[in-house]
């Protein structure tokens, strides 16, 4: 029989005992450091069960501190504590980020409304959308009960779409005969209200829960607890679980990002061949993930934005670190003429660096050089295990040229 590529992995011994657990639209059954919150928002949906309107809800935090898991939660034992109790209550979470305009939101919400026999969908575009939301009333009047409308990550949908979706939903009330609904906004922006008219933000804001960021010590029992049903018994050396937990601790508490780390870990020593996941594990998967996360915002740069990048490291190539404005329009300048591009002033390029230094991928520190005034200190802050040139050259053809053309260096004053 020929030979099959697959055939090295059935007969591997496998690190995982279930990787579903450690991913992240996995339910877990418990959320360790989440009492609060779950407390706080069963609280108010258990309005719902007694047939009353709960009050609607913003849920704040950062990325990673559980909001959708915990939603997700919540809602999972709502519908089922209703369906023993006989209550008619429905939960309907929306991505506002996939679904992201009012049209699509109320469709959606309208559609998932059907059963199973009817057919009679909304379409995805092409009705005015006071017909979907009198077609999504109707739908619910039809149902009865009490509904709990959750808008996961609104504040994309907000931005992009303004606030009527919002001003709808929450007004709904008055629309609607049989049956009653609440809303649940979440978002990572602690700022979203900001945007929302008055009247909405007083509408939605009658209840806030804040997540805060998961420490070290949380995400350790976040990840014991998630390990313990996702890997096979002692695969992990010590120091593994505290490692991953401290790492996502430094990007502000994220349990996602501590998620990742401990199953790719995981599976870099199974593609190896190790028996035991061990801190070096980490660290590859730490490097892999940062890779993943910075070569498409260097491969994606402008040109322009590539060319500064590229004189930024052309510089610290011949030892300058710390540079100034000067030095880094210098070296563009060059640039420029090795690929015969008229360059920008040096005030654009300061912008420029002003923006690479948002995404990252450089430091410019402003310091006082006494009477000289201020300057900026410019330092590349792209990790050492990425290849900067490699990436941006195979993006655009022209900086290979860039790079391997040659430069005369100013001296810093
Ligand atoms: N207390 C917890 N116990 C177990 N797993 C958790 C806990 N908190 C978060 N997680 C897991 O971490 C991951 C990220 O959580 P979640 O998606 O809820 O974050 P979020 O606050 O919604 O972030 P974002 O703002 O980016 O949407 C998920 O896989 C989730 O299951
Ligand atoms: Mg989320």
């Amino acid at each position: 029989m020929e030979p099959n590529i697959f055939d090295k992995f059935i007969s591997q011994k496998t690190l995982f005992k279930n990787k579903e657990n450690l991913r992240h639209n996995f339910r877990p059954h418990h959320l360790p450091h989440r009492q609060e919150e779950i407390e706080k928002i069963s609280y108010n949906l258990w309005e719902a069960l007694k047939g009353h309107i709960p009050s609607n809800m913003t849920l704040y935090g950062v990325t990673g501190a559980g909001k959708t898991a915990v939603t997700d939660y919540v809602c999972h034992h709502l519908k089922a504590k209703g369906a023993t109790m006989g209550r008619k209550v429905e939960a309907i979470m929306v991505n506002c980020r996939q679904i992201d305009t009012q049209y699509r939101v109320l469709s959606h919400i309208g559609n998932s409304l059907l059963e199973d026999h009817e057919r009679d969908e909304i379409p995805f575009t092409g009705w005015p959308t006071d017909r979907v939301f009198k077609e999504l009333v109707r739908r619910m009047d039809r149902r009865g009960g009490v509904f709990v409308i959750v808008l996961d990550e609104i504040d994309h949908l907000v931005r992009k779409a303004g606030d009527d979706l919002l001003y709808n939903l929450t007004s709904m009330n008055s629309s609607l005969n049989e049956a009653r609904a609440c809303v649940i906004g979440i978002s990572n922006d602690l700022k979203f209200t900001d945007f929302l008219d008055p009247r909405v933000r007083s509408r939605l804001g009658q209840l806030d829960v804040l997540f805060k960021p998961y420490d070290a010590e949380q995400l350790q029992d976040i990840l014991r607890q998630r390990a313990k049903n996702g890997l096979n018994e002692n695969v992990l050396e010590t120091g593994v679980i505290e490692l991953c937990a401290a790492l996502a601790a430094q990007e502000h508490g994220d349990a996602r990002c501590a998620l990742d780390l401990l199953r790719i870990s995981a599976e870099k020593a199974e593609q190896i061949g190790d028996k035991t996941v061990d801190q070096s594990h980490v660290r590859i998967a730490q490097s892999q993930i940062e890779s993943d996360q910075i070569t498409p915002v260097i491969a994606t740069l402008p040109s322009q934005q590539k060319l500064v990048l590229a004189a930024v490291i052309i510089n610290e190539r011949n030892g300058l670190r710390n540079v100034q404005t000067g030095q880094v329009f210098d070296i563009y300048q060059q640039a420029c003429k090795h690929i015969r591009q008229n360059p920008l002033t040096q005030r654009r390029i300061s912008g420029l660096i002003s923006n690479l230094d948002m995404l990252g991928l450089v430091t410019a520190r402003t310091v006082s050089k006494g009477r000289y005034g201020r300057s900026k200190e410019i330092n590349s802050s792209i990790p050492t295990n990425i290849n900067p040139e490699e990436i941006m050259t195979s993006a655009e053809e022209e900086m290979g040229v860039v790079f391997n053309a040659h430069y005369h260096h100013q001296t810093a004053l």
